[in-house]
């Protein structure tokens, strides 16, 4: 039974063989790509299950932050969790996952996000859905070119001055990475593919920057955007100055956003199709820390009485007073649990995706008035989202 299992990380190169072709068959890629993407992640950051002496199983662990409140809250992003096919449906994926978590909180991780093929699975173990991550399309045609900015070529081998732009716009969105090497890597170098990058605005008065690459379309081609920053409203419309600029043969702009996109709003008309709106998961691993580290509304002064209930990890469970101040919180134990959930229901409040009215409407959580009104105040704020996927 799973109970028998061993977990543990890649033992040696002939472990990591058994993984990769596991994955491989998993995730339906071709073998010469295990190497690239074992070395971008580092072998050290994957586990896998070994049953009889060999890997069944596994999955890697982006370790990064994530923006909540204008702090970066460390977080473990989970990715590639593959079980071979004759060892499914006994219980080794949720046994894989129940013993990451167990890890990462022993590791002083306090979150940890992914994105799901099965919510199921994840749930079983404490995530729940945290977050969106929508994708859109625009035809250039129906773009008009407007504002000019000036539009530069940038080096993609100097990650620098996207990095300091990006962490602008990151910290003050919820939910976005606080990204690592590898996730930079993944959208700036990404073998094989020829990617474009341009910085807008003036080279010393950066207001945003796009990095496309150029996909076969139904005209000549598409251009997809593999990471956009936009901080000024004179950027975002030189951004579809710039977009229209294409369109004699570029049919039409795929990009990613929030659900509630503000750079829609500078469009004339409603062109835009949503074509992909997916949710990630997110798991509070570590309850008081989690609480403790990210950041709140300035001006909000309150406390919130909170009783958690966790199957996985018992040092989660109980009752914790947070006291919000001058846009820090303080956590300590005991209090009267005034809003009790789970911990699975936790994940949406913390990052507020739903407010505590709609997480009590849809059974996430029961409150008193006054302590559905201080959660309120509390985890108000932007929609939470991020344009990765890991
Ligand atoms: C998805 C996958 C990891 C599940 O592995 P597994 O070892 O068979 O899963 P488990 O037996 O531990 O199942 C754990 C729970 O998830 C559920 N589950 C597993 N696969 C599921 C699926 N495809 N759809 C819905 N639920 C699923 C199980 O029913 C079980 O819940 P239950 O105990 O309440 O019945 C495996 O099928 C796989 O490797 N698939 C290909 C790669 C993939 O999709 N990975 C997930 C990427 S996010």
């Amino acid at each position: 039974m799973a109970s028998t299992f061993e977990f543990g990380a890649i033992a040696d190169p002939q472990e990591a063989q058994q993984l990769g072709a596991i994955l491989q068959q998993c995730f339906n890629f071709p073998a010469a790509n295990w190497q690239p993407y074992s070395n971008l992640l580092g072998l050290e950051n994957y586990r896998v299950i070994r049953c009889g002496g060999k890997a069944i199983a596994g999955l890697g662990i982006y370790h990064m932050g994530q923006w909540f409140g204008g702090q970066s809250v460390p977080m473990g992003g989970i990715a590639a969790v593959g079980v071979a096919p004759e060892h499914r449906g006994t219980g080794v994926a949720a046994e894989l996952m129940r013993r990451t978590v167990q890890e990462l909180w022993a590791k002083g991780v306090p979150l940890s996000t992914l994105y799901a093929s099965t919510s199921r699975l994840y749930r079983k173990v404490g995530y729940e859905q945290a977050g969106n991550a929508c994708r859109f399309s625009l035809p250039t045609l129906s773009l008009t070119p407007g504002d000019r900015l000036p539009v530069r070529p940038l080096d993609l081998a100097e990650h620098k001055p996207l990095q300091n732009l990006y962490r602008l716009r990151a910290q003050a969105t919820n939910g976005n990475l606080d990204r690592n090497e590898a996730i930079w890597k993944r959208i700036l170098q990404p073998p094989g593919e020829i990617i474009h990058a341009y910085g807008i605005g003036p080279e010393t008065q950066p207001a945003g920057y796009v990095v496309f690459d150029q996909k076969p379309g139904a005209k000549g081609y598409n251009l997809q955007v593999r990471d956009l920053v936009i901080l000024t409203p004179a950027a975002g419309r030189t951004l579809w100055t710039f977009f229209a600029d294409h369109r004699s043969l570029a049919s039409e702009i795929t990009w990613k956003g929030p659900a509630v996109e503000p750079l829609l709003a500078l469009l004339s008309e409603q062109t835009y199709q949503v074509v992909h709106l997916e949710r990630w998961l997110m798991r509070i691993v570590d309850v008081p820390k989690a609480l403790a580290l990210r950041g709140y509304p300035v001006g909000v002064d309150t406390e919130l009485h909170l009783e958690v209930q966790d199957d996985l990890l018992p040092e989660n469970n109980g009752r914790f007073i947070l006291a919000v101040s001058q846009g820090q919180g303080k956590v300590t134990p005991g209090g009267q649990g005034d809003l009790k959930l789970h911990v699975r229901g936790l994940a949406p409040l913390y990052s507020g995706l739903f407010t505590p009215q709609q997480l009590q409407a849809i059974g996430h959580l029961e409150a008193t008035a006054t302590a559905l009104s201080a959660a309120a105040q509390i985890f108000a704020g932007a929609e939470p989202w991020m344009p990765d996927h890991f």
